[in-house]
């Protein structure tokens, strides 16, 4: 039996890194993840014969209420809100590890203690998943905007979070070094602090920066759960852990990355508490604003031989994906070729507008990332923005007193014609004017990004 479920395990973890490996690209995601789904049944199987002295009503009860509320929200979460949902998953993972580590004291307590390595581990899962969890739900309140999204900020922030973390570090010393056999209180002090800087360590990140920090807030649960499978000597944890650590870590920096930000910038940045929408530099206001009519704009694009769509975060909350494909499918039975250039960070989650866009069967051949996208727009027609707006801004290239400056961006002002559809001048997610929308190529077309698109498609048709 032993060695069945050792080969159980060794199955499901082999599903869980093939999994991973196909989310690497659009057309095998989808299978990748039902790999993945397959894998963690045999996990959970496999965990539950192994399970001693539990009582399995107790384990139901727990599956089905926790199956219950996942599947319920994973079908009516709206694509705008999976940020907030991951932060809520993940704070409940950092969650499980520390309670797990709890239970464990107590039976450390009530004997002679453990050797070290337990004892390490189960101090790191208590304090990385307290972290964990109380940073989420705080990422989860800012981003759902039960409290203010902006950074939150005092004097001497940084030192008070020094000393919760020395404190932290001083009652965690105690415990290794009495094999976790301190007293109860003790242990309690040890978590509400590691519950506290969790809170106080994400308080002053600011709304743009969130999907950064979830990024790395699980990858501090992959940790937790990791240093857990060391704990409850359980292969299965520790290498899942590893692997959530391990690719929550590399999102981290890839995201940074992408938004030219070091990782030290986005956690004690304070991004976004200046207060207001900055406004660029050459910023004339907006009398020089050009608007069109989607007649106007409808025909520029009939006529031209290159187009490139600019989807953003705008597009996500219109669920203008499909209408956009409709408007492509027109453009193109007219010999106009269509592109996309999506920007790594477009939208609020990592490959947000490659989703939509294969949700409205795009073909991924004509999906271009930003460095192969950015030589194309010099010798475009059109540059058709669809709710993006940070990720265009050129202030980015040139303002160096920006707060995004050094943030690759996609070019779109090198096109020959610029169409910006949004509904009004307000700033995208960083809070910062976008000279783009001053410039003599460019003209706005004012909407909701879904109502626009339809009604150039049915200009084209009309044509
Ligand atoms: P944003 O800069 O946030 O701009 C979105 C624009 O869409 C807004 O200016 C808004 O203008 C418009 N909009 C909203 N609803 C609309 C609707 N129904 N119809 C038409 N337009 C609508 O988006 P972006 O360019 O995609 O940039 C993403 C931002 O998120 C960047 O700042 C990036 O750094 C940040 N971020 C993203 C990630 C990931 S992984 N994606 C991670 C970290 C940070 P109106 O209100 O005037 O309509």
């Amino acid at each position: 039996m032993t060695v069945a479920l050792s080969l159980a395990n060794l199955v499901a973890v082999a599903l869980f890194i093939y999994g991973l490996h196909q989310l690497n690209s659009p057309p095998t995601a989808r299978a990748g993840n039902q790999l993945a789904m397959v894998g963690m049944a045999i996990a959970l199987v496999s965990s539950l014969l192994q399970t001693q002295g539990v009582g399995w009503w107790a384990i139901l009860v727990g599956v089905i209420l926790g199956g219950t509320i996942g599947i319920v929200a994973a079908l009516r979460v709206k694509m705008t809100a999976m940020p907030q949902m991951v932060a809520l998953y993940n704070g409940a993972g950092g969650a499980a590890a520390a309670a797990i580590s709890t239970l464990e004291f107590f039976v450390l307590a009530s004997g002679n203690g453990e050797n070290a390595v337990v004892s390490v581990s189960l101090v790191l899962s208590a304090i990385i998943g307290c972290l964990s969890f109380a940073g989420s739900i705080i990422a989860f309140l800012k981003l759902q905007e039960l409290m203010t999204g902006r950074p939150i900020t005092y004097p001497g922030q940084q030192i008070v979070n020094g000393l919760i973390l020395l404190t932290i570090l001083g009652l965690a010393g105690w415990f290794v070094v009495t094999l976790g056999t301190m007293p109860v209180l003790a242990f309690v002090g040890l978590l509400i602090c590691a519950l506290l800087l969790g809170v106080l360590f994400v308080l002053p990140i600011g709304g743009a920066d969130m999907p950064v920090v979830i990024s790395l807030l699980n990858s501090f649960t992959g940790l937790a759960v990791a240093v857990t499978g060391f704990e409850i000597n359980s292969t299965l944890l520790i290498i899942c852990g590893a692997l959530v650590g391990a690719s929550g870590t590399l999102l981290t920096v890839m995201m940074g990355k992408a938004m030219n930000r070091p990782l030290t910038n986005v956690l004690f940045g304070a991004f976004g508490s200046g207060g207001g929408s900055e406004p660029a530099a050459g910023s004339g206001g907006p009398q020089q604003i050009r608007s069109a009519g989607a007649d106007d704009v409808a025909i520029m694009l009939a006529y031209a031989s290159k187009v490139i769509f600019v989807p953003g975060y705008g597009m996500a909350v219109a669920q203008a994906q499909h209408s956009v494909k409709a408007l492509a499918d027109q453009l193109e039975k007219r010999g106009v070729q269509v592109l996309y250039a999506i920007h790594p960070v477009a939208g609020r989650m990592p490959g947000h507008m490659n989703v939509l866009l294969a949700e409205s069967n795009v073909p991924y051949e004509q999906l271009l990332d930003m460095e192969d996208a950015n030589p194309e727009f010099s010798t475009t027609d059109v540059a058709l923005v669809i709710g993006a707006n940070d990720v265009t801004n050129p202030a980015a290239r040139s303002v160096k007193s920006s707060p995004i400056y050094g943030m690759p961006i996609l070019d779109v002002d090198k096109a020959a014609n610029v169409i910006v559809l949004k509904r009004s001048m307000r700033s995208g997610f960083a809070g910062i004017d976008n000279p783009l929308y001053e410039m003599p190529n460019t003209s706005m077309l004012f909407g909701d990004a879904k109502a626009s698109v339809d009604a150039l498609t049915s200009a084209v048709k009309a044509l």
